[in-house]
């Protein structure tokens, strides 16, 4: 036999040789549950493992990231339902929790990137993305909320804004709207092929965002569509998105690939909740090897053309990586 690939596989040391792709941990952003109050820390019951906390042990908890080597914490936020409407009153509050958490986090760690999440849903009391009319995510009059929110997150130190809600137009006015405020330097990560995916269950349950009727379908993108995906990112990215995303991870490798051959801003991939529940369930019976698991899903990730990766099990890769 002329040709057998086997002889590049003989040992580790020429697996690690001729090994096409790699993870680093500058690869990963590390998501965050920030609760109100001082002190408070939950388990997230299907995210065993992981935990939401309030603002002073979150800042704690920043300071190990970075400490690990760690570049990025992507920020979400649990608010009560007093503070909840239809109008995202909360959101735009520059006194609100995510406004404040930036403002700690970036004090306390200025070198780490701080991307926020934006969105309606945790401040909304039907638990959709958008302002709800007659039954309906109505999409301009979300997007000019959505703008507001990012600039109150830029003015408070944001590095990076990340809407994840899907609605038409929103990066052009976001854009639009920071740079108008002299936040020309404030940068836009799009989720933009998000999909309306049953693996975000556990997200919804960590931050008690659950839609309150219906579902997310008529913003959120059909699982059967791939070519679309490509248009949505390729519209943000004219809009002025810095990065893109694609969500969630393993279930769409093809749209890791196809958005990352067709772009020429940096591509993520958020390696969803469901997806760490998932691995985490099969590992406590005993069926698969989690740090294996762990790893082999990251790693591909980056074989599919994944730039970034947001992951729950960062600080698992980390250790890995020393490993
Ligand atoms: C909300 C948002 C969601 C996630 C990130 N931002 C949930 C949703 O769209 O319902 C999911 C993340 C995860 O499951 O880990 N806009």
């Amino acid at each position: 036999m002329m040709k057998r690939p086997r002889r590049l596989r003989k040992s580790a040391a020429l697996r690690d040789l001729v090994a096409e792709n790699r993870l680093s941990m500058n690869d990963l952003m590390t998501p965050l549950f920030i609760l109100e109050g001082e002190g408070q820390q939950k388990e997230i019951p299907s995210m065993p493992g992981y935990w939401k906390k309030s603002l002073d042990l979150t800042v704690e908890d920043v300071k190990e990231l970075w400490d690990m080597g760690l570049k990025s914490v992507l920020l979400f936020v649990q608010v009560d339902d007093s503070l909840k409407d239809n109008a995202g009153t909360e959101a735009v509050n520059d006194g609100g929790l995510m406004q404040e958490s930036v403002r700690a986090i970036k004090e306390a760690v200025p070198g780490m990137v701080v991307m926020t999440d934006v969105a309606l849903d945790p401040y909304s009391s039907f638990g959709h993305d958008g302002i709800v009319v007659d039954g309906e995510i109505m999409n301009d009059g979300t997007v000019e909320v959505l703008a507001e929110m990012a600039l109150s997150h830029a003015k408070s130190g944001a590095d990076f804004v990340a809407p994840s809600d899907m609605m038409d137009g929103r990066i052009g006015a976001i854009r639009k709207r920071l740079d108008a405020e002299g936040f020309e330097n404030t940068g836009i990560m799009s989720y933009s092929a998000k999909y309306a995916s049953s693996f975000y269950g556990p997200f919804r349950d960590a931050l008690d965002s659950a839609p309150g009727f219906g579902d997310k379908k008529t913003y959120q993108m059909d699982p059967a569509n791939a070519i679309e995906g490509v248009k949505e990112a390729l519209l943000d990215i004219e809009e002025g998105a810095d990065m893109v995303m694609v969500k969630p991870g393993l279930p769409y490798l093809d749209m890791v690939c196809r958005v990352k051959e067709k772009s020429e801003v940096p591509v993520s991939v958020y390696h969803v909740s469901g997806e760490y529940a998932m691995i985490k369930a099969a590992a406590a019976q005993g069926w698969i090897d989690e740090d294996a698991a762990i790893m082999e899903s990251l790693l591909s990730f980056k074989r599919a053309g994944a730039d970034l990766i947001a992951t729950y099990f960062s600080r698992d890769a980390v250790r890995l990586l020393k490993a």
